[in-house]
């Protein structure tokens, strides 16, 4: 097969005014099916998806970040290559535009896989990655979100939206033109969290997952849940182990999740066969894929 294939996704939840989504979504999956019709790599593909979802203040990743319990935001990221499962990630980090892009720094020009806090933030800036001052990400509207979710005593995912909510987190799966998958999430968490928590986005196999012997996956919704289930690479383990194809995978990752935590939330995946799928038990996911040329986006 010579064709792509991509999704991506600005979080899952009970979405409120979904039309403000659309031209967003329609415009960074068009930007990536570019890439990857020039023949991009997968790779390269997500890198670009989620840095333009991480530039667009309506999701909850870089520039829409949330805001912890002391109003700094620490933003989690992750990025993995399913040709030879090279994997970096960020997390804690509160001084950069982009973090997907220090992720991907990780991956590449790094030794390892997983740094944090100032560390991640110094060596993104030694590869040369932006970094922003703190009040890049303290908008009146996260700052607005913090007061709400200190005035009534919780911790919010995403950005507060009573009476409905949607559960924030980016992400982007793609099988590029030479038959490679790729994977990448990004998020700022939950607002009001404790300074310190990380979610499931930046953890290989958690939130973010891809090997081109199964599939790509990346997800959203609670983190703990899916760090809980491991639940990325769960989809992985069902499509390579258990000869599930992509959409039955992705269905029963998602029953895993309620089954074994009660668990909320919603993934996204590209099979190694280029079929793509979502599955969810949140009530809407903002998601948008391109096949060929064909481009689909879905606020439920
Ligand atoms: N799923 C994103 C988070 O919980 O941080």
């Amino acid at each position: 097969m010579s064709g792509y294939s991509l999704v991506i996704h600005g979080g899952a939840g009970a979405i409120r005014e979904p039309g403000r989504f659309e031209p967003s979504l329609r415009r960074i999956v068009a930007a990536g099916a570019a890439a990857l019709e020039q023949g991009a790599t997968a790779r390269d593909a997500v890198s670009l998806c989620v840095t333009l979802l991480e530039d667009d203040p309506l999701y909850n990743a870089g520039l829409g970040s949330v805001l912890n319990a002391e109003g700094r935001a620490e933003c989690d990221a992750g990025i993995m290559d399913g040709r030879n499962l090279m994997a970096g990630a960020v997390a804690g980090v509160g001084r950069i535009k982009n973090p997907i892009l220090a992720a991907r720094a990780v991956m590449e020009k790094s030794p390892h896989v997983f740094l944090i806090g100032a560390g991640a933030e110094d060596f993104a800036a030694a590869h040369g990655v932006a970094l922003v001052t703190e009040s890049y990400f303290r908008t009146p509207e996260r700052l607005t979100d913090l007061a709400r979710a200190k005035a009534r005593n919780e911790t919010a995912l995403d950005h507060y939206a009573p009476p409905t909510e949607k559960l924030g987190t980016v992400g982007a799966v793609a099988r590029d033109r030479g038959g490679n998958l790729a994977a990448a999430t990004s998020t700022g968490g939950m607002t009001n969290k404790l300074p310190g928590r990380v979610g499931d986005s930046p953890v290989i196999g958690a939130g973010v997952f891809a090997d081109n012997a199964s599939c790509a996956v990346s997800c959203t919704g609670v983190g703990e849940h899916f760090l809980r289930t491991t639940l990325a690479r769960v989809v992985g383990f069902l499509i390579e182990d258990q000869g599930l194809d992509t959409q039955a995978a992705a269905d029963a990752a998602i029953a895993r999740l309620i089954g074994k935590v009660g668990g909320v939330g919603a993934l996204i995946v590209v099979g190694r066969d280029g079929v793509c799928a979502r599955a969810q038990n949140a009530p809407g996911l903002l998601s948008a894929w391109a096949r060929d040329g064909d481009i689909e986006v879905s606020t439920q």
